[in-house]
C-alpha cells in the first residue's frame, strides 16, 4: 500500500521542478519513482439524487458530495494519484477498468488489496500507458454498490489527439427503481440465471435523454461507457454522420459507422460525429436492441455551419500494447457454461448466494481466490491465446484485468483485430484472444454482467 506523507509530497513536488527529461533520467538511474501528483479525492457518499420525475431517490451512492461520480481526466504517460476515502457503511475498493497498471493498484479485494472499511482510506497511484476512454468502479459487493451509482468514466488524454470542435462524455446506466422512485431489489434469481436483471430507469449522465449543444457542421468527439451492471446495447446515430474511432480504449484499425453495434457492460466507444449544418437540427444516439429502442442522448446544432468533414479527423495514435507472437503462443481453453451445481457460497465480497454459471465447469466463488487456484499460471513475457467458447444461450462481456488482448478470430463472424479488455461473446461463439503476459500478478477474468460474475463466472490468471 502506498502511504502518502506530506513530506513525500513536498519532496516529489521539489523534483517536479526539474525538467521532464531530467526527472525521467534520474528515475531510472536513482531508482526513484516518478513524481506523484496530489491525489484526487474520491470519497464515497450516500446521497439523494433526482433520477426520475416523481422526486428524489434515496440511498444513491457516489464519489463526492452530489450528482454523478466525476469524469476523471488523466494524461497518457503521466502519473495519476487518487485517495479513496470510504464514507459509506460497506467495505469498498476501486478498480480502474481497462487501465494497465501494477497489480497492487487493481482494486480487487483480497486478491490484490484489503477491503477499505468505513472511515478508512486507500491511496492509488499509477501511470496510464494508454490513451482512451476507461472507467472506474468498486470491486466489492458490486451489484449493490455499482447498482446504486458507483460507476464513473475516465478519459486518458493524449496531447497528440486530433482536435475537435466539442467533446462530450456519456456515462450510460440503468437504475432499478419502483414507481415511487426508490430502489427495488437489485436482482431476481431467475433473471440472474439468464440475461441478468434489467434496470427500470435508463440514464445518460444520470439524466433522461440529455441534450447537449454543439457547433453546426462541427466535429464532435463523443465518448461513452456502458457502466450498467446488466444491459447490452446496440448503438446507432441518427441525424448526423458518425464513425467509430475507438472501442474499449483503443483505436479501431478501420473506422466504420455504428450500425447497431453491440457493446456490453464494461465496454466503451468513441465516435466522431459530424453535426448537421442547420441550426437546431438534432443528432441522436440510440440503443436499438430489443423491443424498446431508446434515445439515450441528443446533440443540437448551434450557430452557422463550420462545414467540417468527418474524413478530416486524423487517426488516433495506437497504444503501446505488445504484439502477441502467434508462432510461440501457448493456448488456453476456456469454456463458459451454465451450471446446476450449487456451491455453498462463502464468497467474502458480495456473493448472490447462487451458482448459475461456470468457467471450465467450475462455478467460481466470487472475488476471493481462496481456496480456488488460478485458472492458469502464465509466464511473464510469454504470448498466450485464450480460446474461449460460449456454451450458454446468453451473451457475456468477458473482461480481463491488467492486460489488453487482440481479437484474433471468431467461429461465427469476421472480426476486426481490435485491441481490448472486454469481449462480448455471443451464444455458440468460439473466439481466440491473443495477448502477451507482460504484467505480473493475479488478474481477474470475469463476465461483466455482474449477476453472472457473482454467481460463478469469475476466475483469475496468475502471471509470474
Ligand atoms: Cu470493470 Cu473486474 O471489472
Ligand atoms: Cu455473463
Amino acid at each position: 500500500m502506498t502511504v502518502f506523507t506530506r513530506r513525500g509530497l513536498l519532496k516529489t513536488a521539489a523534483f517536479a521542478g526539474v525538467s521532464g527529461l531530467g526527472l525521467a533520467a534520474m528515475g531510472r538511474i536513482g531508482g526513484w519513482a516518478a513524481a506523484t501528483p496530489d491525489p484526487v479525492m474520491l470519497r464515497t457518499a450516500k446521497i439523494q439524487a433526482k433520477l426520475i420525475d416523481v422526486g428524489q431517490t434515496n440511498n444513491v451512492l457516489t464519489y463526492g458530495n452530489a450528482g454523478m461520480p466525476p469524469v476523471l481526466r488523466m494524461k497518457k504517460g503521466e502519473p495519476f494519484a487518487a485517495r479513496l476515502v470510504n464514507a459509506i457503511d460497506d467495505p469498498t475498493t476501486i478498480h480502474w477498468h481497462g487501465i494497465r497498471l501494477p497489480n497492487k493498484m487493481d482494486g480487487v479485494p483480497f486478491l490484490v488489496q484489503p477491503y477499505v472499511y468505513t472511515g478508512d482510506h486507500f491511496d492509488y497511484a499509477f501511470t496510464p500507458p494508454d490513451a482512451g476512454t476507461f472507467w472506474y468502479h468498486p470491486h466489492c459487493n458490486t451489484l449493490e454498490q455499482m447498482g446504486h451509482g458507483l460507476t464513473g468514466v475516465i478519459v486518458v488524454e493524449n496531447p497528440n489527439d486530433p482536435k475537435f470542435d466539442a467533446e462530450f462524455v456519456l456515462n450510460l446506466r440503468d437504475w432499478r427503481l419502483g414507481d415511487d422512485g426508490q430502489f427495488i431489489d437489485q436482482f431476481r434469481p431467475r433473471d440472474a440465471a439468464r440475461t441478468g436483471t434489467y434496470g427500470t430507469v435508463r440514464t445518460a449522465n444520470w439524466l433522461d435523454q440529455p441534450q447537449y449543444d454543439a457547433p453546426a457542421g462541427g466535429l464532435v468527439r463523443l465518448r461513452l461507457a456502458i457502466t450498467d451492471v446488466t444491459r447490452i446495447h446496440a448503438f446507432r446515430v441518427d441525424g448526423a454522420e458518425a464513425i467509430v474511432m475507438a472501442l474499449d480504449g483503443n483505436p479501431v484499425p478501420e473506422r466504420f459507422a455504428p450500425d447497431a453495434l453491440l457493446l456490453g457492460p464494461g465496454q466503451r466507444m468513441e465516435l466522431a460525429i459530424r453535426m448537421p449544418d442547420d441550426e437546431g437540427a438534432i443528432a441522436s444516439l440510440r440503443d436499438v436492441r430489443g423491443t424498446k429502442p431508446k434515445v439515450l442522448a441528443t446533440l443540437r446544432a448551434t450557430g452557422n455551419s463550420l462545414k467540417r468533414d468527418v474524413r478530416d479527423v486524423a487517426p488516433l495514435e495506437v497504444n503501446p500494447v505488445a504484439e502477441v507472437d502467434l508462432g510461440s503462443a501457448q493456448h488456453i481453453s476456456l469454456s463458459l457454461s451454465a451450471t446446476a451445481q450449487n456451491v455453498p457460497s462463502d464468497s467474502i465480497c458480495g456473493s448472490l448466494g447462487y451458482s448459475f454459471w461456470a468457467i471450465n465447469k467450475v462455478p467460481w466463488p466470487g472475488d476471493t481466490p481462496d481456496p480456488t487456484a488460478p485458472l492458469a499460471e502464465l509466464k511473464l513475457g510469454r504470448s498466450y491465446v485464450i480460446d474461449m467458447e460460449n456454451l450458454t444461450p446468453q451473451s457475456h462481456p468477458m473482461h480481463l484485468h491488467g492486460m489488453s488482448f487482440k481479437v484474433l478470430s471468431s467461429s461465427t463472424r469476421p472480426v476486426r483485430p481490435l485491441i481490448s479488455d472486454t469481449y462480448l461473446i455471443q451464444p455458440n461463439e468460439k473466439v481466440s484472444l491473443g495477448f502477451v503476459a507482460d504484467n505480473p500478478g493475479d488478474w481477474l477474468l470475469h463476465c461483466h454482467i455482474i449477476e453472472h460474475q457473482k454467481s460463478g463466472m469469475t476466475s483469475y490468471v496468475r502471471v509470474v
